[in-house]
């Protein structure tokens, strides 16, 4: 049914590499902590033993550093446990940001609608509960959230600055993308906001993905470009896909052949020339011509098992949600990937560096063992080179008194028997 294509159902995920990689890292991290507290019980059981003597074999200083290595650990598996994937979307107000994440997720989760609809930053992210809920800045206690009518009306009656955050908690039952750990933010037209460096600071710093979400009515911005440049100079390298979205009408346009090259030729050069973030050859595989409309659509419709109408879609729509699956595909691969490396490249060099000062310390203990052996060993050496002298001096006196006493005796035995001749 080509109706519902591209729907990402029997397909071994991409995004399996970080789920994997994150489950790996963290059993190695639970394994060092085994380590760390084995080491750290057999020190103070060794601190315990050695104190009031006069030989320290381990110092206090290298006690509590492996005292230390606990929190450390400890401290490490905590932000392991949070670590994600995360995607951020930016584009001019209306061109589409919050259906495509809609179109992702399979769901209508975000409001969308003509004109300026999302006001601040919302956060879709897994949740273990069977509810959605929501979380303001202003407090922790989880909203519950019923539709995403009841959604759209708290997020315009609350007053947000546009650069506050609200986090929606999603059952992870429901979606495959946030069981896999990704986390979507949705952001406000970046046309309506001044303030894009605080927006960067705040939100962009630790995405892994930007996808652009541009209309394909018109070229590539210059508020959308500025906003990629200034991300650049924060991020170095950082991961872009742009969507040139709403195709469905542009398609109908006469000379639509033209206009794509012309949007391919512009992205590539933006991407590869200007920014500078891949080489022309990848660009093509990061600029995708796509419908979030009719994919949203046609993916709603395909999971609760009714047909599509006709009249939704647009004649040629099904290369459009092959575009769509084409770019979720590149996506994956590409999140996952850069994920793995800047989540937990630094996860692992700490971990390196822990074990290895963790040997140090235990090679101090051994060391000192060691040299502490050696001077007993050469202590009793010497008391038995003592010993064995004292033995031979007094075998040499026992010798010389019986000689004495047998010359003595002679004598004496001489003497009587004179005296008893005379
Ligand atoms: P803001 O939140 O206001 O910045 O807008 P947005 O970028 O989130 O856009 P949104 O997803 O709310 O979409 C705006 C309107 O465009 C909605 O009515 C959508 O249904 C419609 N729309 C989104 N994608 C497409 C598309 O690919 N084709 C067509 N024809 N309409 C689309
Ligand atoms: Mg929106």
């Amino acid at each position: 049914n080509l109706r519902n294509l591209g729907n990402g159902h029997g397909r071994e995920s991409a995004l399996q590499l970080f789920v994997q990689a994150k489950k790996r890292i963290n059993d190695i991290f639970k394994d060092i902590g085994d380590y760390v507290t084995e080491v750290d019980t057999f020190v103070k059981g060794v601190v315990a033993k050695g104190k009031g003597g006069e030989e320290e074999i381990i110092s206090p200083q290298n006690a509590e550093v492996v005292e230390g290595f606990k929190a450390k650990i400890d401290g490490i598996r905590e932000v392991l446990s949070r670590d994600h994937m995360k995607v951020v979307f930016f584009g001019r107000t209306s061109n589409g940001k919050s259906t495509v994440i809609n179109a992702m997720l399979r769901e209508k989760i975000l409001p969308s609608g003509i004109g300026h609809t999302t006001n601040c930053f919302i956060q879709v992210e897994g949740s273990d509960n069977e509810e959605a809920s929501l979380l303001t800045e202003d407090s922790n206690q989880p909203k519950n959230i019923q539709s995403v009518k009841q959604l759209a009306s708290a997020l315009s009656s609350a007053k947000l600055k546009e650069n506050a955050l609200i986090r929606i908690l999603w059952p992870k039952s429901k979606c495959r993308l946030l069981r896999e750990d990704i986390i979507f933010l949705d952001s406000p037209g970046i046309d309506v906001s001044p303030d894009l460096d605080s927006w960067i600071d705040k939100h962009c710093l630790d995405a892994d993905v930007f996808v652009l979400v541009a209309n394909a009515e018109s070229t590539l911005m210059q508020t959308e470009k500025n906003f990629f440049h200034k991300v650049s100079a924060r991020l170095s390298k950082p991961n872009i896909f742009v969507l040139q979205n709403r195709w469905d009408v542009s398609e109908m346009e006469e000379d639509i052949d033209k206009v794509k090259q012309q949007h391919i030729d512009y992205n590539t050069q933006f991407l590869a020339d200007q920014l500078q973030v891949v080489d022309r050859r990848e660009a093509k595989d990061r600029v995708f011509f796509v419908s979030a409309r009719e994919a949203l659509v046609s993916r709603l419709h395909n999971d609760t098992g009714i047909p599509t109408p006709d009249r939704v879609l647009m004649p040629g729509f099904q290369a459009r949600i092959f575009e769509f699956a084409n770019f979720e595909n590149k996506f994956e691969v590409c999140i996952s990937k850069s994920a793995v490396k800047t989540k937990f490249e630094q996860h692992t060099d700490r971990g390196k560096s822990i074990t290895c000062e963790l040997r140090a310390a235990m090679e101090q203990v051994y060391t000192t063992s060691n040299e502490l052996q050696e001077k007993q060993h050469q202590v009793q050496q010497e008391r038995a080179h003592e010993l064995d002298f004292l033995v031979k001096q007094l075998d040499l006196l026992t010798r010389e008194v019986k000689e004495k006493i047998k010359v003595m005796v002679e004598d004496v035995e001489r003497k009587v028997a004179s005296a008893l001749n005379d």
